[in-house]
């Protein structure tokens, strides 16, 4: 795994835009695993001032997105469907057709789990995932357990997840409590993967992912097994390194 610490959380979202951007230059049907949360915001809003720059046309790449909440529909103003188009797809020119996030609608939603990754496959597999990491290390929804979840499945939201989840909801009841995810398998068949974190409070994650034992304890433990990681950590989140 490569680190790369930097003194400013904007500069991370620079440097993981220009990867993501030069991903895009060199194959315009690049598929790109994406995330939502505060951390990709930064990265997101530079994406969109290289679209406005003229630098980079998304009309032919594909994405998918790591998770959904279960429960929440599109429309709610939390459901990381509506992040997504709030924050970077109405504001660049990808097709919508081309924008794939896991949607958790059957009565089952265990039944939607086996389509998303054979979506995934049949787009050809992701090109560059980009990643942030939980306060308990967790890697999309992959929460700290005994093994770590190979494909796309439904997920109860650890205390700790709900916790930090709640900023974004009136209260906690209203938080929800279960997702639908990529497994971490389906992450490490991404061909390249970025993962930025910062803030004190992804210090420990961060040292448990470079530092401690490849453990599905910390589920971004798994990526030092990946042969083609970047993390981009700020100072604080690189704090106990
Ligand atoms: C979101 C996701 C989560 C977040 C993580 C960090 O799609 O997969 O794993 O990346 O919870 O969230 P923030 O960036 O809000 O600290």
């Amino acid at each position: 795994m490569k680190v790369q610490v930097y003194d400013e959380a904007s500069q991370i979202g620079k440097a993981a835009a220009m990867l993501i951007a030069a991903k895009i230059i060199t194959n315009p049907r690049c598929v790109l695993g994406l995330a939502t949360g505060s951390t990709p915001l930064p990265t997101y809003a530079s994406l969109v001032e290289f679209y406005d720059k003229g630098i980079l046309d998304f009309s032919t790449i594909r994405t998918f997105n790591l998770d959904e909440y279960v429960g929440v529909s599109r429309s709610h103003e939390q459901s990381y469907y509506r992040f997504m188009f709030d924050n970077l797809f109405s504001k660049i020119n990808i097709n919508p057709d081309n924008v794939q996030l896991p949607n958790p609608i059957s009565a089952n939603p265990e039944d939607d789990c086996e389509p998303y990754d054979a979506a995934i496959e049949a787009a050809g597999g992701i090109d560059l995932q980009l990643l942030g990491i939980g306060n308990n290390g967790h890697i999309a929804f992959n929460e700290p357990c005994g093994v770590f979840p190979f494909g796309t499945h439904i997920v109860d939201l650890t205390e700790s997840t709900v916790e930090a989840n709640k900023r974004f909801f009136d209260s906690i009841e209203d938080v929800p409590k279960k997702a639908i995810t990529m497994g971490v398998g389906s992450i490490m068949k991404a061909r390249e993967i970025i993962i930025i974190a910062t803030g004190k409070a992804k210090a420990e994650a961060v040292w448990s992912m470079i530092n401690g034992e490849v453990n599905p304890v910390c589920p971004a433990s798994v990526l030092r097994l990946h042969a083609k990681v970047t993390a981009f950590l700020d100072r604080e989140a690189a704090s106990l390194l």
